[in-house]
């Protein structure tokens, strides 16, 4: 079975911790400061804090912001349960917003629409790889949380996705672009939230007590980390060379494509088409044939909250399915995925 997602290690990634592991210094250290000081000048903000997930990431930021009961907090409701959760963590009220059909990025009109005197931010995910409208959403003049959980490498309008936002999160799980097992990442031009976020993210030797965390990052994480960011800019080569080839083989076939417009590059975390015919018959199919195929959004928020009101999300909840793509998918592999796709897909129109 040919997996839906897989992380890209080699043998010198193994070398690499071996020798962190036998310096002797594990915890959060100089490998750590090092990976911060990286990702800043990749980015190119003043600099980045590391933390234990993404999910930390989120609510540093939140609290960073000094958001907190009382204060609404607008994001889409097509995305995982992470952004819900650190919502709640702070006590503020989730509004939850439609998207796009096309892009599957946050619906620019239906924000607008739920803006109150209460929005104390939007968290904005570039949803699997492809930049959300940043621009029109920044010019709203409310904090913006970019996620790019899904998006490191992305560019809109040629700048990197992170160095748009108040305070951008990433997130480095096993699966994402690049990885450090579990881990995570805030980037900011502010250095006044760069210092409350470094505070929070840890308690120890500390003059005054607040409510901290143990956020951290260890240097093991930091050091595989490093060595994937050297290597960043060739997955997502290899990414973009396995959509063109997916988009290729597509074409003509009863399904949308993924888009991509002049002013953004997509990074392809995930090739997500919307098929014409019911998704658990299509994904049986594709299983039968040895590839596993996933709804890329596994349920989409508003149907945990009980909430309606979000056509587009329903539609496309209905229809996205994400093929495997990741940097050591075989060309053999490749082509399998290919064959399935079209054999199956065919039988949709
Ligand atoms: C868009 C988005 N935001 C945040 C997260 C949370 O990241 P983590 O799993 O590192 O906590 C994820 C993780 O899957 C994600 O896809």
């Amino acid at each position: 079975m040919i997996p839906h997602s897989k992380p890209t290690i080699d043998k010198n990634d193994a070398e690499l911790l071996s020798q962190v592991m036998l310096s002797g210094q594990i915890a959060q250290g100089e490998k750590v400061a090092d990976f911060e000081r990286q990702m800043a000048r990749f980015i190119g903000v003043k600099g980045c804090v590391a933390t234990s997930s993404g999910t930390a990431g989120l609510h540093l930021s939140l609290i960073a912001l000094g958001i907190g009961q009382g204060d609404q907090v607008l994001f889409p409701t097509y995305v995982c349960a992470a952004l819900l959760n650190a919502v709640n963590y702070v006590r503020a009220t989730p509004v939850l917003v439609d998207i796009n059909p096309r892009s599957f990025n946050l619906d620019v009109c239906d924000l607008k629409a739920k803006l109150t005197p209460k929005s104390k931010a939007v968290i904005l995910p570039h949803m699997f790889g492809l930049p959300a409208d940043i621009d029109e959403i920044m010019a709203l003049g409310i904090p913006v949380i970019e996620d790019c959980a899904q998006a490191v490498g992305a560019t809109f309008q040629k700048k990197p996705v992170g160095s748009f936002g108040t305070l951008a999160v990433f997130s480095f799980y096993a699966t994402k672009v690049m990885t450090t097992g579990e881990g995570g990442m805030v980037a900011s031009h502010s250095q006044a939230l760069l210092e409350k976020l470094k505070d929070l993210r840890e308690y120890d030797e500390k003059d005054n007590y607040r409510l901290r965390f143990n956020y951290k990052m260890s240097d093991l994480q930091a050091a595989l980390g490093l060595a994937q960011l050297a290597r960043l800019a060739d997955f997502v080569s290899q990414r973009r060379k396995t959509a063109d080839l997916y988009s290729a083989s597509l074409k003509g076939f009863a399904v949308d494509l993924p888009q991509e417009s002049e002013d953004r590059r997509h990074i392809f975390f995930r090739y997500v088409i919307r098929a014409k015919r019911p998704l658990a018959a299509i994904l049986r199919s594709f299983e039968q044939r040895g590839v596993c195929c996933r709804r890329p959004v596994h349920k989409s928020l508003h149907r945990f909250l009980g909430l309606s009101g979000f056509p587009w999300t329903e539609e496309v909840s209905k229809s996205a399915l994400s093929l495997p793509i990741y940097p050591s998918l075989k060309d053999e592999e490749t082509k399998k995925v290919i064959e399935a796709a079209q054999g199956i897909l065919r039988y949709c129109l």
